[in-house]
């Protein structure tokens, strides 16, 4: 089995699919580390040499690639979803799972993390409302094309294995 964490920056993707990933005695995947050791570059770094444009397109080639894989969980960057055809790709490989969170709960996670995220930096909690607002109501259409859509504040691993065990 192949399983995408989906959901906005900040959601727990990356925490939570490690946890079940051990769980389930599966590997581990996190999409943006995977680009990082690719490209030899952080996520910051790529977005300020090569633009968003050019990590979107690298996004897109890892999680085909990685779809090729098996017994797996699979965490993708936020973005992931809203782009290409990446949604049907990982809806046709796996499982896919959105982790759904407010963005009153997303903003005080990114904001306490220690990932720099290239598209907030700079902002003021204001602004990151703002934008935050705006970018999961482009997004959430796409996240909502998940096949499971679970309420992700305060999900434990094992209320995931539960819910997988209705497929
Ligand atoms: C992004 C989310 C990030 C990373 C990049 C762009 C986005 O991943 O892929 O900074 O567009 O929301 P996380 O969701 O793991 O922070």
């Amino acid at each position: 089995m192949k399983i995408f964490l989906i959901g906005f920056m900040g959601c727990g993707k990356s925490t939570l699919g490690r946890q079940l990933a051990r769980k389930l005695g599966y590997s581990f995947v996190d999409v943006d580390k995977y680009i990082e050791d690719e490209e030899g570059s952080l996520i910051p770094d790529i977005f300020a040499a090569k633009g968003q444009e050019y990590f979107r397109e690298i996004e897109r080639d890892s999680i085909k690639k990685l779809s090729e894989h098996s017994d797996c969980v699979i965490a993708t960057g936020g973005g992931a979803p809203a782009y290409f055809d990446n949604m049907e790709v990982m809806n046709r490989a796996g499982l896919t799972i959105y982790l759904k969170m407010d963005s009153a709960t997303l903003i005080n996670r990114v904001v306490n993390s220690p990932n720099p995220r290239p598209l907030l930096m700079g902002k003021t909690r204001e602004q990151m409302f703002a934008l935050v607002d705006e970018m999961l109501s482009q997004r959430e259409p796409f996240y909502h094309q998940a096949t499971v859509v679970i309420n992700g504040k305060n999900i434990k691993v094992t209320d995931l294995i539960e819910e997988l065990k209705k497929w």
